[in-house]
């Protein structure tokens, strides 16, 4: 029989991850990736449940895969991500089109579950919080990712409970991969290629593994990959400000891979709605960690995620945050309005106006994407370090990245792909760089 599955994800870089690994699970049993859904016998949806109408989204979806499939022969339909675990067997009383409901942390058991369905035909719903069982499935199965740049997830799971946010229900509690499993998966996905790696977590620098009475932390994985040659670059994200150690810190006095740039949500810039939330942080300590960071390395730049209009927000707490984008120039952020998840604390909360949350939103965007705008248009004349990712598909032109995650499009010659090459920047926008690389002729790798 034919096997070929259509993979859609949805959501965060650890969805981009888990749907890799997925592949490489059910490729084990003859699947292969098609990227045309026509051609599809196996549907799998990838879902987020962060904010918006995600459930709602996932029905339309599943809608559209239906009239795709209206005068042919049924895919399996497979919805896996933080929507399946949130909403398990009712799933497929409500759509009993979808065939397998499984949840994030039990992957492990897609492939039976598969088999299972093409046997039998059986229904399925599996969302065990089983993380170690899943982790131990996967170190099993190699990483067959060659992307230059690729994920790595080192944790999963959160312990904190803010109260707007979905992702303790979803993802369960906090989990740490054993230390060597995640280093050999490195080195597997170097081997492929990799230049890059991003480790990843949904408090990734609450990474903590005990072996032999040993206690790995973050700061050590960084420091054990920054002893692999091949390997150019370190990223982690996403950070919780309370789990930025000094120890982590020092790295970046330390790391000669670990990029000057980190994403560190803050939420809002008043304490009062960060108590409301529960961030267990203040603004003052977020501002004591990036004063340690810019002290160490003053080419550090951040960026953020904001939550505006959460429930009880006033204009002077939206002042607070304005103030704070304002003293800190982060150079790439995430804003938007609060969206209530149900099954969370602020669930049930009363709303900011949508009219007053919506232009508080414009307001802060504005400043956040001017930053970024001068921040390109800074750039522009100089020369900068660029890790070449890919060709430009039918054209003469290279894309990349700089340490700050900017994308650079830029003309270059021939087998530049994996390497660091030096760009002078001629022109920018909002999102991107644009250039060309600078020695043309023996590009040595930085
Ligand atoms: N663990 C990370 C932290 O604590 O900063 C965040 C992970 S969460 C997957 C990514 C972002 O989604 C959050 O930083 C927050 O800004 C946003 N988010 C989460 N719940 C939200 C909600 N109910 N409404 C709007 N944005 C939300
Ligand atoms: Fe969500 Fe807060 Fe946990 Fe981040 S720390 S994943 S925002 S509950
Ligand atoms: Fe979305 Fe789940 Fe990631 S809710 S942001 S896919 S952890």
């Amino acid at each position: 029989m034919r096997k070929k599955v259509f993979i859609k994800t949805f959501g965060c870089q650890m969805n981009e991850y888990d749907s890799n690994r997925i592949y490489e699970s059910i490729s084990k049993i003859g699947y292969k990736k098609t990227e045309t859904v026509d051609e599809a016998n196996c549907y799998i949806l990838n879902t987020c449940h962060i904010r918006d109408k995600a459930k709602e989204k996932v029905y339309h979806e599943i809608g559209r895969v239906k009239k795709n499939f209206n005068s042919k022969t049924k895919p399996m339909v497979i919805v896996t991500g933080c929507v399946a675990q949130a909403e398990n067997d009712e799933m497929i009383k409500r759509e009993p089109y979808i065939d397998l409901v499984i949840g994030p942390q039990a992957y492990h058991k897609i492939n039976d579950s598969i088999l299972n369905h093409i046997k039998n035909k059986e229904k399925r719903e599996e969302t065990d919080f089983d993380t170690f069982l899943k982790f131990d499935y996967f170190d099993k199965i190699k990483n067959n990712n060659n992307k230059i740049s690729s994920f790595l997830t080192i944790q999963e799971g959160c312990d904190k409970f803010c109260k707007f946010c979905v992702v303790p229900y979803t993802r369960g509690p906090e989990y740490s991969r054993p230390f060597n499993k995640i280093i050999n998966e490195a080195k597997q996905l170097i081997d492929n290629g990799c230049r890059e790696i991003t480790l990843l977590g949904q408090n990734v620098n609450a990474y903590l593994y005990k072996e032999k009475n040993k206690l790995y932390k973050l700061s050590n994985l960084i420091m054990k990959l920054e002893e692999l040659p091949q390997l150019k670059r370190i990223r982690y994200t996403t950070s919780h400000p309370i789990d930025m150690t000094d120890d982590l810190i020092e790295c970046y006095g330390k790391s000669k891979k670990l990029v000057p740039f980190i994403h560190l949500p803050i939420q809002s810039g008043s304490n009062r709605v960060l108590k409301l939330m529960n961030r267990k942080h203040s603004v003052e300590f977020y501002l004591s960690i990036y004063k340690k960071l810019k002290k160490i390395n003053s080419k550090i730049e951040f960026s953020s995620d904001f939550i505006i209009g959460y429930p009880g927000e006033t204009d002077e707490d939206f002042d607070d945050t304005m103030k704070l984008v304002k003293k800190i120039n982060f150079i790439n952020s995430y804003s938007f309005i609060f969206s209530p998840r149900p099954g969370t604390a602020a669930s049930n909360l009363k709303l900011v106006d949508n009219n007053i949350a919506k232009k508080r939103l414009s307001l802060i965007q504005a400043e956040l994407f001017g930053n970024q705008n001068l921040k390109n248009k800074m750039a522009e004349n100089t020369i900068l370090n660029v890790l070449v990712e890919n060709k430009i598909k039918n054209q003469n032109k290279f894309f990349g990245r700089t340490e700050y995650m900017t994308s650079v499009i830029f003309d270059g010659e021939k087998n530049i792909e994996g390497k660091v090459v030096p760009v002078l920047i001629t022109n920018s926008n909002q999102n991107n760089l644009f250039g060309e690389v600078m020695y043309k002729k023996n590009i040595k790798a930085a």
